[in-house]
């Protein structure tokens, strides 16, 4: 943080690296402003994470936002217009001193834009941990409060839906559900306490089978539900779920977890294939990694499972102690099937960290 008060104006700057997060659950299909259908749970990663700095200086003279705004050291006008129309939204309600004032924003990201890897989760929940950061140098507010952490997830999910379960370690729940006290539409609940340890190493290694842009994007994959006739079952079948996967994750259930984990990412995918107009995002070589991983797992007896994202990458899961022989199978069966032989190697993470 700083804070200088010499001649001129007020001025506070802070930094703040936020990481991704892959969904066990999955969060598809929206209403009103971002509020999701059903609950979603997913673990925050490491890895894949974006470094956002901020610095605000007061402007009494000014009542409109001005906004600086830098992407990996240059100017971004399409990323800049994506973020000017969310500040502009969210000022009056939630930052209203950021009218009389210049915010400069510069940030990058750990993984390259095009790697398949979807950035805006990390994104914007860098850009609401700094905001709420400022925010509490400007009100006086107590940082790192479970209200701040909860504000933060609430700016991010305006920002993109999925981002506000990445302000918390480990693993969170975005969505309400019945059986569990505190869950909300309205923003994330971290579900860290709640997570048996072998949960808190566990691996994230991402195929990237493709990383082009995917053909349909999740904001109009998410509006096709509305039309979807297997919507309400989805919702009623993915809040059932969550509530198993959130028992599983406390008791160290892998069996359950893994079938949970890998119907979503199916299901995700069955629903995209049976929305009007249909389409599909996984390749030939997403189908092949998910038929290895099952071989693999049913003749070694090796916990490895998969998920999918809204693109035809695959994200293999596993528990710490088999990081050797899961990385032996995905040398030799799965490397060639990515694009360049690329993985991503993630991991279960500690969340956001303050970096300025
Ligand atoms: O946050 P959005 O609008 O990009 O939607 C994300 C949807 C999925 O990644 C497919 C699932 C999820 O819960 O993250």
């Amino acid at each position: 943080m700083s804070n200088s008060t010499g001649q001129g104006n007020l001025k506070y700057s802070t930094g703040w690296q936020c990481p991704s997060n892959i969904a066990l659950v999955k969060y598809w299909g929206k209403h009103s402003n971002q509020l999701p259908n059903n609950a979603s749970v997913s673990f925050t990663l490491s890895e894949a994470a974006t470094r956002t700095f901020l610095s605000w200086e007061e402007d009494l003279g000014s009542d409109a936002l001005k906004l600086k705004f830098i992407f990996e050291g240059r100017e971004n006008p399409a990323f800049e217009g994506r973020i000017r129309r969310f500040l502009e939204n969210i000022t009056e309600p939630y930052f209203p001193f950021l009218k009389s004032g210049h915010l400069s924003i510069e940030t990058s990201n750990s993984f390259p834009h095009s790697s398949g890897i979807a950035s805006s989760a990390s994104a914007m929940s860098a850009l609401a941990m700094a905001l709420c950061d400022l925010e509490t140098m400007i009100t006086g507010m107590t940082p790192g409060s479970s209200a701040m952490l909860r504000k933060a997830s609430l700016i991010s999910r305006l920002g993109s839906g999925s981002a506000c379960r990445s302000v918390y370690q480990t693993a969170a729940i975005w969505g309400e559900l019945p059986s569990l006290a505190g869950s909300s539409d309205e923003w994330a609940l971290g579900l860290s306490q709640e997570v048996h340890q072998v949960f808190r190493s566990f691996h994230d290694d991402i195929l990237i089978i493709s990383p082009e842009e995917k053909s349909v994007s999740s904001s109009a994959g998410h509006a096709l539900m509305e039309g979807n006739p297997y919507a309400p079952a989805r919702y009623k079948q993915a809040n059932e779920r969550a509530a198993k996967l959130i028992a599983a994750l406390h008791d160290g259930d892998l069996d359950t977890f893994g079938k949970i984990t890998e119907d979503e990412a199916l299901t995700l995918h069955a629903l995209m294939m049976c929305s009007d107009p249909s389409y599909i995002l996984m390749k030939e070589g997403s189908l092949s990694a998910i038929n290895l991983v099952r071989q693999f797992r049913t003749e070694t007896g090796i916990p490895l499972y998969f998920t999918l994202d809204a693109g035809p990458n695959v994200h293999l899961l596993y528990p710490d102690e088999y990081e050797e022989k899961v990385s032996r199978f995905i040398s030799s069966f799965l490397k060639p099937l990515c694009h360049e032989g690329r993985i991503i190697k993630d991991k279960v993470g500690d969340g956001p960290v303050k970096i300025s």
